[in-house]
């Protein structure tokens, strides 16, 4: 079940997503959160450091799985997602690094890495999965298509996706062009899902959260089926909710 927030603005947004985040973190004895990338949840984490910084909030017991890594890009990588982690939060808390989890882009083997990746998630059982949504309604990577795959999977990523993310790269060459990412399995085995979205380009993908309908071409609307999601998004992005 989905239920739809939509608030003031990003920063509103962000504010709500830490505090709902915050509140797994304080009332879960070994809280395992599924994380995001993306500008969606950059203002989430910089409020979550601001809890850490300024009211204690302890990282001491976290562990952490994020959804994706793009193939070919190591940790030190200004666009890796690893990186982005390190930067936007991890760096920041004191939360134990070997306790933080991303898919590695640069396995050799990479249908392995996936296999690895996906007992992993299963494992820990994610309490908290936050997600952003791609302007074509892709979690994670979960591109729109004939089919989704169920569990962790490498994935050819749509020019709508590369037309969306090359702007942080040099160039369009220089983005890659498949990424590893948590399937819809992988994803639904959290206990509860937060999604963020902002901004008027994820308009038409957030009101189809709103409807009756569930369709592999929004790989988004199949939250429907799960049993605990939260939506929060800005005014832009909630615009054409009836
Ligand atoms: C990438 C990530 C997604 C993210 C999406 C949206 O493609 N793989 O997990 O949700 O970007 O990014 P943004 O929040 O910057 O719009």
């Amino acid at each position: 079940m989905i239920n739809i927030k939509v608030l003031k603005d990003y920063e509103e947004m962000s504010k709500v997503g830490a505090q709902v985040i915050r509140e797994f973190i304080e009332t879960t004895e070994a809280p395992v959160l599924g994380l995001a990338t993306g500008s969606s949840p950059e203002g989430l984490y910089a409020e979550l450091v601001r809890m850490h910084k300024e009211e204690n909030l302890d990282f001491s017991n976290v562990q952490t799985v994020n959804l994706d890594e793009y193939v070919g890009l190591g940790g030190n990588h200004d666009q890796s997602y690893r990186y982005f982690m390190n930067h936007h939060l991890f760096d920041h808390v004191n939360i134990n690094k070997e306790h933080t989890h991303v898919p590695n882009g640069m396995a050799e083997d990479l249908e392995q890495e996936a296999k690895d990746y996906d007992n992993l998630v299963q494992s820990l059982g994610v309490d908290v999965q936050l997600l952003g949504i791609g302007t074509n309604g892709h979690i994670g990577f979960n591109e729109p298509g004939e089919y989704l795959s169920a569990p962790t999977h490498v994935i050819a990523l749509k020019q709508s996706t590369i037309d969306s993310n090359k702007k942080y790269f040099e160039s369009e060459e220089a983005m890659p062009k498949t990424a590893i990412t948590m399937g819809m399995q992988s994803i639904f085995s959290a206990k509860h899902i937060v999604l963020v979205a902002y901004g008027e380009k994820k308009a038409k993908v957030i009101a189809e959260l709103a409807d009756n309908r569930i369709t592999t071409d929004n790989p988004a609307t199949l939250l429907k089926l799960h049993p605990s999601v939260l939506v929060l998004c800005d005014q832009e992005a909630g615009k054409l909710l009836k």
